[in-house]
């Protein structure tokens, strides 16, 4: 029977909904605070998969399956998706440890979680049964050291208010020798490939997600890629955490891109 835990988090301000702290107040959306992008995502949760699938032309399952398959993940393993939102990483990482082994799908956002946790009962796949969804910090995860054979995170480090952080929080909870796969957009170096990402924000993402009332929570998008890092800023993040092995990978074009981290 599927699980859903609620543990407690921690909050960095209060009553982020309030409306001096909303995010509607900052046309720009610099999301400085966890509690603000924890919000954001709560907001999107119930139209995100439609909107992945309309926007990536559903070419975002093909990266996911990509990344699942760097992680090394394989049977029997006990293997962590952070940043699950709606558990498409998750789901993917259930079929590849199969019911010898063991999912964690970790959130802050309640909604999402509760969104994967519904997905995981409609589908009738036994192998789904192997998911556990957790609410829990990225930045903090509830769990002890070197705990993981694999772990995945799907569009989650670009968002997180502490990248360093959560690399090194990735870094404590895997097992030594094995792997963690970071799928995120690419913040290319190439200036034509940003050109081409901020073309297709403005002129087809925002227009797609104000028709669901969404244009503010997708125009965050913009920001969050240029202020994230480059492929090879991301490999020194995480050879400075600890990780032995760092390596980038560019795919759809240079518009996304993998980091593959061996502990
Ligand atoms: C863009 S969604 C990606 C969801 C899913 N991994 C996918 O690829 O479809 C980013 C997710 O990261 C979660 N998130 C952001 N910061 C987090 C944090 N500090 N701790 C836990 N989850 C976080 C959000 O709630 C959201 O569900």
């Amino acid at each position: 029977m599927p699980t859903l835990q609620l543990t407690p988090l921690l909050h960095c301000r209060s009553s982020l909904l309030s409306p001096e702290n909303s995010v509607f107040r900052h046309r720009k959306l610099r999301l400085r605070c966890s509690d603000q992008r924890q919000a954001l995502f709560s907001r999107i949760a119930p139209v995100y998969d439609n909107l992945n699938d309309l926007l990536s032309l559903g070419q975002h399952r093909v990266w996911k399956r990509m990344a699942v398959s760097w992680s090394g993940a394989k049977r029997g393993d006990n293997v962590l998706d952070i940043c699950c939102g709606s558990g498409d990483l998750a789901f993917l990482l259930s079929e590849k440890v199969g019911l010898d082994g063991q999912v964690i799908g970790v959130d802050f956002s309640r909604n999402q979680l509760l969104i994967a946790s519904s997905r995981q009962q409609e589908r009738s796949t036994l192998c789904y049964t192997n998911i556990e969804w957790l609410e829990g910090d990225a930045l903090n995860l509830p769990f002890s050291d070197k705990n993981f054979d694999a772990i995945t995170m799907g569009y989650g480090l670009r968002n997180v208010t502490d990248k360093e952080r959560a690399v090194e929080e990735i870094f404590r909870v895997l097992k030594p020798g094995c792997k963690a796969s970071i799928l995120d957009f690419n913040k290319s170096m190439e200036p034509i490939t940003g050109v081409i990402q901020e073309w297709m924000i403005d002129n087809i993402v925002v227009p797609v997600a104000t028709n669901y009332g969404l244009a503010e929570e997708y125009r965050y998008l913009k920001s969050s890629i240029q202020e994230y890092l480059t492929g090879k800023e991301l490999e020194q993040l995480a050879l400075a955490a600890g990780f032995s092995d760092a390596k980038f990978y560019e795919i759809a074009g240079g518009l996304m891109g993998n980091l593959v981290v061996t502990r």
